[in-house]
């Protein structure tokens, strides 16, 4: 059993679809598990979400604009109302019966937290993500361009919690000085989501500290995992010698079997608010996320393996094994 990125079990999953900062009162499009969404604004505020597709002449209603509450098709000018039925037919006149089959189909689900978009096709087996540090006020957030590219959700979700690939694939970054041996750890699994935790050393260039001579530049840190299914992946670091948190949310949307959008923002409380060092920041993790794709994007076939015995599995896997029990019985179970 083999993982796609649009496996129609991932449609009872919940999904970022895009961030809020990306939605106005200008219709727009994004695709998600080969389907195309239309998402707007209405001026009250509304988030509204519907499938890119006007039930006329299946146009893209992210062509049409919106009037107020409602929706106009860029086609033929149909008019649809904030719960997507049609209101208007222009070709008919003011008093024509409209065809109630004329209404907009949506997601099951809609929901917005830490500055996503996400919605679940059909109805979702878990709650929808959150981050705790997203609703702290001592975090900064700095949210990373988004990024598309050719590759698997479900192996760049491996490759997120994969402790061993640091010290080879990332030496232009933070590899560098990375200890090559992964620290025993263990993974408490609960429904679909789980946790895991290390310490181990790490050098820390970023820390001012080590250019003062106050503090070495191999240093503590501790790195909490979370993953919940399906692709929504949040690594906690906690700097033990230098203090602070950062947080790097990670939410991949399984656009097409080809592509994913890579969603990921970073949330620090030890930068003193400055924009300017959580820009380094980002940078920084931008630079990080490069040296994986250039992995992550080879991949001949991209799939996950939901077989244990397809690989060969080691102790520092632990994480990337959990990973795979969990969507496959994610996958297995919305067969009911
Ligand atoms: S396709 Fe939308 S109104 Fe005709
Ligand atoms: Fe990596």
């Amino acid at each position: 059993m083999k993982l796609t990125n649009t496996d129609p079990a991932l449609r009872k999953g919940w999904h970022a679809l895009c961030r809020s900062a990306e939605v106005s009162d200008r219709p727009r499009a994004f695709t998600l598990l080969n389907e195309p969404y239309v998402v707007w604004r209405s001026p009250s505020g509304e988030l509204r979400v519907f499938l890119d597709r006007c039930p006329h002449r299946l146009a893209p209603l992210s062509l049409g604009q919106c009037e107020g509450e409602n929706l106009r098709c860029g086609y033929h000018g149909w008019v649809f109302d904030a719960t997507g039925r049609c209101v208007e037919i222009p070709a008919l006149g003011p008093d024509a019966t409209l065809p109630p089959t004329a209404r907009l189909s949506g997601p099951f689900a809609i929901h917005e937290s830490h500055g996503m978009v996400f919605v679940a096709p059909e109805e979702p087996r878990t709650a929808p993500p959150s981050i705790a540090a997203a609703a702290d006020d001592s975090f900064l957030r700095g949210d990373l361009p988004v990024m598309t590219t050719r590759a698997s959700a479900g192996l760049l979700a491996d490759n997120f919690l994969d402790m061993a690939h640091f010290p080879f694939v990332h030496v232009g970054t933070f590899g560098a000085g990375e200890e090559r041996t992964v620290p025993s750890y263990s993974v408490e699994r609960q429904g679909f989501t789980f946790s895991a935790a290390y310490e181990h050393l790490f050098a820390n260039r970023e820390d001012p500290g080590v250019a003062a001579g106050i503090r070495p530049l191999l240093q503590r840190r501790r790195l909490t995992y979370r993953y919940h299914a399906p692709f929504h992946l949040e690594l906690a670091i906690d700097f033990l010698d230098a203090g602070g948190s950062n947080v790097i949310g990670f939410f991949l949307t399984p656009e097409t079997n080809e592509t994913v959008r890579v969603y990921s923002s970073l949330w620090r409380n030890d930068l003193e608010g400055s924009r300017e060092r959580m820009d380094d920041a980002v940078a920084f993790e931008v630079a990080v996320i490069d040296e994986d794709l250039v992995v992550q994007s080879r991949y001949a076939e991209l799939v996950l393996p939901l077989d244990i015995t397809d690989e060969v599995h080691t102790r520092a896997d632990r994480t990337t094994v959990e990973l795979r029990r969990i969507l496959r019985d994610f996958v297995t179970s919305a067969d009911d």
